[in-house]
Order: structure tokens, then sequence, then C-alpha cells
């Protein structure tokens, strides 16, 4: 089970982490190549509020989508035309599926698994309900050229990281993540009879974002790993970030676009 209820970011999760129109169109293209037919029917392992998936719904494609958050996916309905009606279903997917073997072409799973205590329960549960033929993608958004400078807004998650250190918090209440890499991925991958290759899908720009509006993000407590803070650690961090962009940032308004890739685990069985 995860320790996270994405249910409080419901308000604000398609503002902050949503793309720019045509990239999530352009990842449904990538997925209906990696499929070993046309009309595949597909799971959606973490559908959130359909960010990914709506434009396989909308399309009319053999879709269900399962999350843990029944208010992420409520989401979902209001942004498809009224004669759509997703298929949808509440489940942890750490635990049984609640679909038969051999069910689906393809499982896939995007900005979910560095979340997951038990991923490699996801995996073997995925394996069953895939078709003999069928894939499991995991993806994750990562930067396409490891060596490129990050962009200014960056220096506030540095910034963030080193206040909290400074006020006695551990590494693992500061990392974003489980710091699961595709490497580790493939290896299981293959250590349990599996093929795995891992492939960038595609290339993305995100949104413009400046160092200030990722002080207010935070001071709003927009990001996950900020969740589990106590709320005066928390309060007494947001205060002393908010006076370093007042008062030693550099760029605080400079808005910058950093450039992303769908990073896929492919796994077949
Ligand atoms: C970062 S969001 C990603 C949502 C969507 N895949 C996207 O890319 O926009 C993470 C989602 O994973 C869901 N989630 C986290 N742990 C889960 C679990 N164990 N079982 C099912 N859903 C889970 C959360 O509720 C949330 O909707």
């Amino acid at each position: 089970m995860t320790t996270l209820n994405y249910d409080e970011a419901v308000p604000y999760y398609d503002e902050t982490r949503g793309f720019r129109p045509g990239v999530s169109q352009r990842y449904r293209d990538a997925v209906r190549r990696v499929a070993a037919n046309d009309s595949p029917r597909a799971l959606e392992l973490a559908i959130g509020t359909g960010l990914i998936g709506l434009p396989f719904i909308a399309a009319g494609d053999d879709y269900i989508g399962v999350d843990v958050s029944h208010g992420m996916m409520q989401r979902i309905a209001p942004k498809l035309p009224s004669s759509a009606s997703p298929s949808l279903a509440q489940v942890d997917i750490t635990d049984t599926l609640p679909f038969a073997a051999d069910s689906f072409d393809i499982t896939h799973a995007v900005r979910v698994f560095h979340l997951l205590h038990d991923w490699r329960r996801c995996i073997s549960e995925s394996r069953r309900v895939l078709k003999p033929d069928g894939a499991l993608i995991i993806v994750e958004m990562r930067t396409p050229d490891e060596t490129a400078s990050p962009p200014p807004w960056a220096l506030v998650h540095h910034k963030w990281a080193e206040i909290l250190r400074g006020m006695g918090i551990g590494d693992d209440s500061i990392r974003h993540g489980n710091g699961l890499t595709e490497a580790t991925l493939a290896n299981h991958i293959r250590a349990i009879g599996g093929r795995a290759k891992i492939q960038d899908l595609l290339r993305y720009d995100e949104f413009p974002v400046s160092c200030r509006t990722m002080v207010e993000r935070r001071a709003k407590r927009m990001f996950s790993n900020d969740w589990s803070l106590p709320d005066r650690v928390f309060t007494a961090a947001t205060r002393q970030l908010q006076r370093w962009l007042e008062q030693d940032c550099a760029f605080a308004d400079q808005a910058v676009a950093r450039r992303m890739v769908f990073r896929a685990v492919i796994a077949r069985f």
C-alpha cells in the first residue's frame, strides 16, 4: 500500500503536473507502436486525473484505468464528452489486481513506480494479467541529457533540502520517491524470466516555471515528499525559503521550461 494519499493533490494536480497540448496524444501513439496488435486492450495502473489516459479514452480504445485515489479519478469524467463512460476502478496496484489472467495487451504505469514500496508485486500482477504477447510499460519522466545544466528553479529544491537538513530532517524525508532506476527495474524483470528494454518514448518541454512559482508551490505543500513533514518544521522551513527567495535568489522571476523525456522500461514475459 502507498503511504501517500493523492486526494490531497486533487485541487492542484493538473495545474502543476499537466502537459502542453499534444504530449499525451503522442504518448498514446508511442504505446500503440509497442502493442502487438492494432486495437490493444490496455490497463493503466495509477491513472490519476487522466492526464495520460484521456486520449486513449477519447479515441474509444478498450481502456481501463485504476488508481487508489477516488478523488483523483473523479476528475476524469468532467474532461470527457458526456457520451463517454470511462472504465475506472479504485484499486491498490501493489495488491492483487481484480482482473483475470491473460486479459490485456498492454499494462502501463506513468509517474508512479517511484512512489511504490512493493513495486515487485505490481510487476508480478501485471505479468499475470498480460496476454502472452503483451507488454508492461513503466514510465518515469527524466531529463534526456544528464549533463545539461539544471533550470534556475532547481535551486529552490536544493535550497529546500539544505534548509531541512539544517533542521535535522533525514534524507528519507527529503528525497522524492524511492530512487528506483530503469536499470534496477530491467534487472529485476530479467531475473524473473522476462525480457526488458529501456526506451525513450518521446521528448517534450514542460511549462516554464520560475523560482518564485516553485517557492509558492512548496509553500502550498504541493510536493508529495513534504506531506509527511511535521507542520511546525514545514512552516519554519517555508519561512526560510521565502527569505532566501527575496534576499539571495538571483533569478527569482526568470521562468524556464525544462526539456524532459518519457523514459520507459518495456517488459515482455
Ligand atoms: C504522480 S501521480 C501520476 C498519475 C498519472 N499516472 C499521471 O501521470 O498523471 C501518482 C498516482 O499514483 C496513484 N497511486 C500511488 N500509489 C498507488 C497504489 N499503490 N495503487 C494505486 N494507485 C496509486 C496516486 O493516487 C496518484 O493518482
